[in-house]
């Protein structure tokens, strides 16, 4: 699977946002080391503190898979420039993945990858 790939899918499943609020949608392709690939989406909620971003959703979905294990990930959102993902999403990365590449994109789909310690320098690990 190439970055460009995962970058592919995660920009096909950013249709499936549920955004009637911020109407921002994001897309998130979740790589394990066996090579499977989960998808996620921002799902936004009338009580907006209960949004869920698109790369935990997929994180959850993997990790509800039995998967725990992952290589990287690859998000895709519409800001300017790069959509990078937020803080509370790396701290879940961290968690299964310390490792991980993460692969943004901008709306051209020119990808930029980073090692999760590049934008979580000081992630929090018991
Ligand atoms: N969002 C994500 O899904 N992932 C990110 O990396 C950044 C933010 C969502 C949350 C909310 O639904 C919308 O984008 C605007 O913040």
């Amino acid at each position: 699977m190439t970055e460009q790939e995962l970058v592919k899918i995660a920009r096909q499943v950013q249709n499936n946002a549920y955004v009637p609020y911020s109407h921002f949608p994001v897309g998130a392709a979740l790589l394990t080391a066996g090579g499977n690939v989960y998808t996620g989406v921002n799902v936004e909620n009338s009580s907006y503190g209960l949004t869920v971003c698109a790369e935990r959703n997929a994180v959850f979905k993997a990790v509800s898979e039995g998967e725990t294990e992952f290589q990287a990930i690859a998000v895709a959102g519409n800001a300017e420039g790069f959509t990078f993902p937020c803080g509370a999403c790396l701290q879940v990365l961290a968690e299964f993945a310390p490792q991980i590449k993460i692969i943004v994109c901008d709306t051209q789909n020119q990808t930029k990858t980073f090692s999760l310690s590049e934008l979580l320098p000081q992630m929090f690990l018991l």
